[in-house]
């Protein structure tokens, strides 16, 4: 406000040394005080009220000793005061010096004392010898403090430095013009235009502050993918760089007849029950399936064909109507296998709605060269399955599966192996082993297990197998036609790349936004 003011009366300020600061202790010219105003006036700057300009010169200030001198008075002004005047009291002796004045004080005051002729000798002590006594280093001491010099000049400067009174010090000051917003009221400026402003006229007056081009925005927020779905995508990079096409897995909830029956699942299997799959109270049933691919379905099941004796068990049509949620993605696969032999089974068939394969027709000649309609397919999913699991660290409910399914003529275990080698080696999986397996609906089976390099041991990583003729032959494929599939969850893969070993770390409530967002690319 002192600088607005001074600026307001006279235009300007040329030297604020010249500032006498309101209820500061420290003269304006000491640096300390320059420090104050130099704040004063960046704030003033910031507002555009003020241009200042600084500049630098040497400046005295005072040591510790010089402040006190400045404040007490010399050591020979303290020792002329303690003393009576002459004929007045008893002299004082240099023990009682010291007792009055200090040691320091006593010893060097007392000789220069004598030297100015402020005292003399009386008996065994002193007295005063001047009336009166003009402490020049006191008031030396006082110019020094408030103008960082003395009009003297420089002999007696050099002297005080000699006697480390004062020292040499670079000191700041400023001369002051008014700003492109000067005004004398320093009321902070406004950072927004208010809708009151603007109803009450008050905009017009107010002063705005200048927008910071140069200030870092609020970091944004934004959606990221889930590890899972950084996987996923990567999954579904290989299969279609393989040549298959992704089969549709809108469908959460399938019937007893796709999830189980048509994979030749019998309908005895302890999968089936409660324990392990859920079923649907509301509504609780399908629609019946194809009657004509039902009942050759239910026959394979009862009685056999197509070269096998069947499983021989009563057959319930109740279990096939049941609604369910998938258990795994081969329900879809089902689905799809069946679509593709719909030409097989002599129906017409939309070109556009047939599974796609990246293999040319001419390849699909049946033995007899006659075409039977079938065309071969390379298809794939990666979607949501459930189970009625016991929840642990490793297992959830739901999970996902990512499915392979290769269909062709005359395709052998070795093909399958074949396959999942290249497939598992572009996921990074160099070294795999096969162990014959059990699934219901393929024969052979092989489970796959992959060595874990930083678990040191092979860990099970997925399970295959060329699916059944009593899966197939039902369906209408030709009997050269072979179909072999692979399974395997997303969940494992994703957990190994992120090094994260309880499945509730990736999924539910316990997730950490952070470190989703956070966490890098997968490396396959
Ligand atoms: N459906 C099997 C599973 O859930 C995986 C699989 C798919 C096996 C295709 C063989 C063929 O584990």
């Amino acid at each position: 406000q002192l600088i607005l003011d001074l600026l307001d009366a006279n235009g300007s300020i040329p030297d604020t040394r010249t500032l006498t600061i309101p209820g500061q202790s420290q003269p304006a010219a000491s640096q300390d005080a320059q420090i104050i105003v130099l704040g004063a006036l960046n704030s003033l700057l910031s507002r555009e009220m003020v241009t200042f300009e600084s500049h630098e010169t040497l400046a005295h200030a005072l040591t510790p000793e010089g402040t006190q001198i400045a404040v007490e008075g010399s050591h020979e002004a303290r020792v002329w005061a303690a003393l009576p005047a002459k004929g007045q009291g008893a002299p004082v002796t240099v023990p009682k010096l010291k007792e009055l004045v200090g040691n320091e004080a006593a010893s060097v005051g007392q000789g220069r004392a004598f030297k100015n002729k402020w005292i003399e000798k009386e008996g065994d002590g002193f007295v005063r010898k001047a009336e009166t006594i003009q402490d020049s280093t006191k008031l030396d001491m006082l110019e020094v403090q408030s103008t960082g010099t003395l009009k003297t000049g420089d002999n007696v400067l050099a002297d005080l430095r000699k006697r480390k009174l004062i020292v040499q010090r670079k000191a700041q000051w400023f001369t002051v013009a008014k700003g492109s917003n000067f005004s004398t009221s320093t009321a902070k400026p406004e950072t927004d235009l208010t809708a009151e402003m603007l109803t009450s006229g008050a905009w017009k007056t107010s002063t705005f502050k200048k927008y910071n081009f140069d200030a870092e925005g609020a970091p944004t927020t934004g959606g990221s993918l889930h590890p899972l779905l950084k996987v996923r995508e990567e999954i579904r990079s290989i299969f279609l760089e393989m040549g298959f096409a992704e089969m549709p897995t809108g469908s959460f909830v399938e019937s007893g007849f796709w999830c189980f029956d048509a994979l030749f699942v019998p309908q005895q299997h302890p999968a089936r029950e409660v324990q392990d799959t859920f079923y649907l109270s509301d509504p609780p049933r399908s629609l019946d399936p194809e009657p004509k691919y039902y009942k050759t379905v239910s026959t394979v099941h009862e009685h056999g064909g197509f070269g096998s004796t069947g499983y021989r068990a009563p057959w319930s049509h109740d279990e096939t109507t049941k609604l369910l949620l998938r258990t795994h993605t081969t329900a879809s696969s089902a689905h799809m296998l069946y679509k593709l032999a719909a030409r097989c089974r002599g129906e017409s068939v939309d070109e556009d709605d047939r599974p796609t394969a990246s293999v040319s027709a001419s390849a699909n000649k049946s033995p007899s060269g006659v075409d039977d309609g079938f065309r071969p397919a390379k298809l794939f999913s990666i979607d949501r399955v459930f189970r009625n699991e016991t929840l642990d660290a490793t297992h959830l409910a739901e999970f996902h599966q990512v499915e392979g399914v290769v269909a062709d003529r005359n395709l052998t275990l070795a093909d399958l192996i074949g396959f999942m080698k290249v497939f598992f080696s572009k996921m990074g999986i160099q070294q795999v082993r096969f162990k014959p397996a059990y699934n219901p609906y393929t024969e052979p089976s092989l489970e796959i297990f992959a060595f874990h390099p930083m678990l040191n041991r092979w860990v099970e990583v997925g399970n295959s197998g060329m699916f059944r003729p009593e899966m197939l032959e039902p369906m209408g494929f030709p009997k050269d036609v072979r179909v072999h599939g692979w399974g395997l969850s997303l969940e494992r893969p994703t957990m190994i790349r992120y090094g994260i070993n309880n499945i509730r770390t990736l999924l539910g409530h316990k997730t950490s936004i952070d470190a989703i967002e956070n966490s890098p690319a997968p490396m396959l």
